[in-house]
């Protein structure tokens, strides 16, 4: 694992109980409903990167048979607890998604939500991501990404080592452009909030 890798893990190993005493306060407002709308769109065999808390563990379909990972152990600890308090059968595992343990296409459905802006290589973890994904499975991303508004996003780099710090999270990633670096087709992209949330759908 690279430096960078390593801290953002111990990081988000730290802030795990953060997270989790500030999830009730996060998912106010319309952040419920967004993740239910992405869930609503799995099917088959799904994988689940960076699974945090657990906050969707919720949301998974009873339809669907759901592996999730995070190279956090800390946060795979409350997704473990979320798991049963929500009495869900998941494959809960300790991983890296810049290198994936799965083999060449094997899922129909890849999701991630608020992942993708703190994945320290996003490129490489993308890349994997299409690896894993049978040909005719889909992406499914609720991410945020930098605001194409200069002023906005002027302003979003400027805080961003500051959020960094805090959260792991980089608000100025370019997620878009980073799933085009990696060959993943964007078939739809949905604003929820400014050109900052975002609901994609992607096809490899
Ligand atoms: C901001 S949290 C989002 C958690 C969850 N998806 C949610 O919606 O609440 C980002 C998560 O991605 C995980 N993560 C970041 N980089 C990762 C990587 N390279 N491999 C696996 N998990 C990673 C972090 O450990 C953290 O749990």
């Amino acid at each position: 694992m690279s430096n960078t890798s390593d801290s953002t893990r111990k990081r988000y190993n730290r802030i795990a109980r953060f997270f989790k005493i500030t999830e009730s306060l996060m998912e106010k407002g319309k952040m419920s409903l967004w993740r239910k709308a992405v869930w609503n769109e799995a099917n088959g065999k799904v994988l689940e990167v960076g699974v945090g808390t657990g906050k969707n563990i919720q949301y998974y379909p009873e339809s669907v048979e759901v592996s999730a990972i995070d190279f956090s152990e800390k946060m795979l600890e409350f997704a473990r607890e979320k798991a049963s308090i929500y009495g869900k059968k998941v494959d809960l595992r300790l991983m890296d998604v810049q290198a994936l343990d799965f083999a060449d296409e094997t899922f129909d459905t890849i999701i991630t939500t608020c992942v993708f802006c703190s994945v320290p290589d996003p490129i490489k973890g993308l890349k994997e991501l299409k690896r894993v994904c049978k040909k005719d499975g889909q992406i499914i991303m609720l991410e945020h990404v930098r605001s194409k508004k200069p002023l906005v996003g002027i302003i979003m780099d400027l805080l961003n080592p500051i959020v960094v710090r805090i959260v792991g999270a980089n608000i100025n990633r370019n997620t878009i452009e980073n799933l085009k670096q990696s060959n993943i087709n964007v078939k739809i992209e949905k604003d929820l909030m400014l050109d900052i949330v975002k609901h994609l759908k992607c096809s490899i």
